[in-house]
C-alpha cells in the first residue's frame, strides 16, 4: 500500500486497490496504517468508506457485520447491523438507524490513476 502526503493537513492518501477490483455492491476491509476501515461501492459504483469499528463497543465490523436490518423497516441493501447487539448503520451515509444518534466515521474516498485511495491522518508510516 503506498501513501502520499498532502501538504500541511496532517492527511495523507492511501491506495487502497486497483479499480477493477472492487466490484458495485461489494464490501472490502482495509488496514491502513494500523486503523481498519470498511468500504463500500454502492450499485452505481459511488465508493463509501467508514471505519470497521462500531461505536458501539468497538467490534470489527468485518467479524460482527451483517449486511441486514435485525430492528425495524429498513432497506437492507444499505444496512451495515453489528450483529454483536443489533446496531444498525446507514452504508451510505454512516449514520445510525438504530440507535439514531451514533454513525461510523466516514472518509474521503476516491479513484486517481485507476487506483481506489482513502484520505486518512498521516501517522508518519
Ligand atoms: S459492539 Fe456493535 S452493536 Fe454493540
Amino acid at each position: 500500500m503506498s501513501t502520499e502526503n498532502r501538504s500541511n493537513t496532517g492527511e495523507a492518501k492511501h491506495i487502497l486497490c486497483d479499480d477493477h477490483d472492487l466490484w458495485a455492491d461489494e464490501i472490502r476491509f482495509f488496514d491502513v496504517g494500523g486503523d481498519k476501515i470498511m468500504v463500500w461501492r454502492d450499485k452505481e459504483a459511488d465508493l463509501h468508506a467508514y471505519t470497521a469499528m462500531c461505536p458501539h463497543q468497538n467490534r470489527d465490523l468485518e467479524e460482527t457485520g451483517e449486511r441486514e436490518s435485525f430492528c425495524g423497516v429498513h432497506d437492507d441493501d444499505k444496512v451495515m447491523t453489528c450483529a454483536a447487539h443489533s446496531w444498525e448503520f446507514d452504508l451510505e451515509t454512516g449514520e445510525g438507524l438504530n440507535p439514531s444518534g451514533p454513525e461510523l466515521e466516514e472518509y474521503e474516498i476516491g479513484i486517481e490513476d485507476e487506483q481506489i485511495y482513502v484520505v486518512m491522518e498521516d501517522d508518519g508510516e
